[in-house]
């Protein structure tokens, strides 16, 4: 988030303080950033802590366990600084927002009765009449619907600089009900915005500092805005982006695999500004399990797909996410889900152990896998996930390769940035290359990092558009 000079464009004096604080997905680190630009018109500006803010949101997520008991405890800490600040003759409004707003929003009344707003993913637009009418009133507002009217219709255009990377989210919602997500209740249907739209909003972040683009939603590759003549899809708008001059580098974030088309295929082959990098979650190896979990996809299937993907674009590397002890899941199960594993060779991944999500149809299956059972096979997981990204590491260290500088590194004199496979890389370098594409040797592999040399003329990549 950008300091308060970065906020102060236009007439409006910066006078509130606004924190927030962001859990969960890409998605709403887009819409934390989204929330801060319909609230500066109002004159807030980021604040990076609580203490005598104005208002503090929470931005919350409800995916695994233990997610609102984070948010009650966050609550009550805040809580403390809310009595504080009136102490002090002032007010700080507190907001809970988010899909653990979404779906506990009574709840969290009930027990923190001290919270002014809570508000949806789908009602952020509408904050500032929320702000206003908790300014007047003693009671708390509410906004958990899911309006007829179109947020992405009602935000302003992002304004605060952007840095060298940016998200854009396209698409949100989900379809697709997979047995133990809570995605499709708290993100709601399945809406992509326009391409015309998504173009505009991708100008402007480049406009605003922006070098590389991902986009996002909860089923990005199914993004099917309506373009010129009619509704277009994913490798359509990736084209379309990448006639943008100085956006170098494109990605999308997070893929459905039967959602993978011809056309998205071609273009990592065709589309040198769409990085050879795929995040495309499989959850489980076992047909049994991803018949269970709803992902209408074999084990078979994903394996053609990732063939066909690296016969297109032969450098692509690839990430998942993997659920493991989802109920009915036996230690055969498990061994498939390694196995897809050992066969395709991430360069990184996220796994998790399966979490009931009240309402969601596997939290009430009887076959649940015991907790014990669970860790055992996570952690075996994660040890050949681990392997697997050293491995893919170790094998950059002595390549030349074009890093995004994104801006300081760890240390005093260093510069930080990413590969086009997203690994964090540093570098000893001068200031003043943020955002600048730069040429690196790689001289050493980390778990999750690399380390260069910068190789001595730092040079902007041209734009290699066929
Ligand atoms: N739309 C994406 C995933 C969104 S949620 C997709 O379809 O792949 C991000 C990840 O959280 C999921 O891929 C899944 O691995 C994990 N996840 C979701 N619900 C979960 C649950 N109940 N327990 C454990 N992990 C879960
Ligand atoms: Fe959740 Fe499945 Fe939709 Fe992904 S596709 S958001 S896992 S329901
Ligand atoms: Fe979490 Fe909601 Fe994203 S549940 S993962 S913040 S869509």
């Amino acid at each position: 988030m950008s300091d308060e000079s970065g906020q102060s464009a236009g007439a409006k004096v910066n006078t509130r303080r606004l924190h927030v604080i962001t859990w969960g997905c890409q998605m709403n680190v887009y819409d934390s950033t989204r929330m801060t630009d319909v609230l500066a018109p109002l004159g807030y500006a980021p604040a990076e802590a609580p203490d005598g803010a104005d208002m503090v949101i929470l931005n919350t997520c409800h995916i695994r366990d233990r997610a609102a008991e984070k948010v009650f405890s966050e609550l009550g800490r805040l809580r403390l600084l809310k009595q504080a600040r009136e102490a002090e003759g002032g007010r700080m409004i507190l907001a809970v927002a988010g899909c653990v707003a979404q779906a506990e929003g009574a709840e969290i009344l009930a027990r923190a009765p001290y919270v002014d707003i809570v508000l949806g993913p789908q009602t952020y637009h509408r904050l500032p009449e929320m702000v206003a009418r908790a300014s007047r009133a003693a009671g708390a507002v509410i906004a958990t619907d899911f309006p007829a009217e179109d947020k992405f219709d009602h935000l302003p255009e992002a304004s605060a600089p952007s840095g060298p990377t940016a998200f854009l989210t396209i698409q949100e919602g989900c379809d697709k009900f997979c047995s133990f997500c809570v995605v499709p209740y708290t993100r709601g249907a399945e809406q992509s915005r326009p391409l015309g739209a998504v173009v505009a909003e991708a100008r402007r972040l480049v406009a605003l500092g922006a070098r590389e683009i991902t986009l996002l939603g909860q089923n990005v590759n199914a993004w099917h805005g309506e373009g010129p003549h009619g509704p277009s899809t994913l490798g359509h708008l990736v084209r379309a982006l990448a006639e943008i001059p100085d956006l170098a580098r494109i990605r999308y974030t997070t893929s459905h695999p039967r959602d993978m088309d011809d056309d998205l295929i071609a273009a990592h082959a065709e589309v040198p500004q769409l990085m050879p990098f795929l995040h495309l979650p499989v959850q489980s190896g076992a047909d049994r399990i991803l018949a269970a979990m709803n992902r209408r996809h074999t084990a078979a299937d994903y394996l053609r797909l990732i063939d066909r993907l690296r016969a297109a674009r032969p450098d692509l590397a690839l990430s998942s996410d993997f659920i493991v002890g989802h109920p009915g899941e036996t230690e055969a199960d498990f061994a498939a889900t390694m196995a897809l594993i050992e066969r395709v060779g991430f360069a990184q991944a996220f796994s998790f152990k399966y979490s009931p999500r009240p309402g969601t149809p596997a939290a009430g299956a009887p076959t649940q896998v015991p907790e014990a059972e669970k860790d055992r096979r996570l952690q075996a997981l994660q040890a050949l996930l681990r392997e697997q990204q050293a491995a893919f590491n170790a094998d950059c260290v002595g390549r030349t390769v074009d890093v995004l500088v994104t801006g300081p590194g760890r240390r005093p004199g260093q510069i930080g940035g990413r590969t086009p496979w997203l690994q964090p890389v540093h570098a000893d370098g001068p200031d003043g290359l943020a955002g600048r594409i730069v040429r690196v040797k790689i001289v050493a592999a980390h778990q999750n990092s690399l380390s260069a040399t910068l190789l001595p003329h730092p040079q902007e990549q041209e734009r290699t558009q066929a």
